[in-house]
């Protein structure tokens, strides 16, 4: 289990976090919460989630003890096109963090995807909705990272693709370190996000544009 404290000793922001062993879906959970108005910046994270979602309704291996599975509230108040950059500019987060506690060269595919050359370290889910009585919009951004070779190898249908940023965690708190610096990242990114600084650094990370 993730620890809280370490967690929320080393955020810079007073957001409500919620830390599991397992759940089914990170996104699902938050989803639930959101429709009973769980505020802007919630956080649940877990070490293992029994039915994680991918994009294009696949599944996301989510096993125990080998990676993190979290997601976050947004609650947007800018325009529709705001909101479309938040999977790429969580990506653009995701791989500064990454750079900060391993040694890898993190690249995107698409937006959604983190590579390194392990193979695909990191997978990005984002969904909106609207309360059905308000008509408030919220959307979740879930973020899944492989942190080290899953035991029993990953399945077939993701073997040669998938891979583990680690081949073993080099510090126990890796886990929560990365959890909260990448809330430290996003936000800030987040706030400003109609201004679209991420975007030169997408396109500089990006493994596809271009290629
Ligand atoms: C993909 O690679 O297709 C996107 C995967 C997104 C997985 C994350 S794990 C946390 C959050 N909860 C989910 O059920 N999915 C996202």
């Amino acid at each position: 289990m993730f620890s809280e404290e370490y967690i929320k000793k080393h955020l810079n922001y007073d957001i409500d976090i919620s830390l599991y062993d397992s759940v089914t879906s990170t996104n699902e959970i938050l989803k639930t919460r959101a429709l009973s108005g769980a505020p802007h910046l919630s956080l649940i994270a877990a070490c293992s989630q029994t039915a994680g979602r991918g994009r294009l309704g696949r599944n996301f291996f989510s096993p125990p003890g080998s990676g993190i599975y979290m997601s976050i509230l947004l609650r947007p108040h800018g325009t529709l096109e705001d909101s479309l950059c938040i999977t790429t500019c969580s990506a653009v987060a995701m791989c500064r963090v990454i750079e900060n506690v391993s040694a890898a060269s993190p690249g995107i595919k698409w937006v959604n995807d983190i590579y390194t050359d392990k193979g695909k370290v990191c997978g990005i889910l984002t969904e909106g909705g609207f309360h059905p009585d308000t008509g408030d919009f919220y959307a979740i951004c879930g973020i899944g990272v492989n942190l080290t070779p899953p035991p029993g190898g990953f399945p077939c249908d993701i073997q040669g693709k998938a891979g583990a940023l680690f081949d073993n965690l080099p510090d126990k708190h890796i886990p929560e370190k990365i959890i909260s610096d990448f809330i430290n990242t996003f936000v800030p990114m987040y706030n400003n996000i109609s201004e679209k600084t991420f975007l030169p650094e997408y396109r500089k990370r990006s493994i596809v544009i271009g290629k």
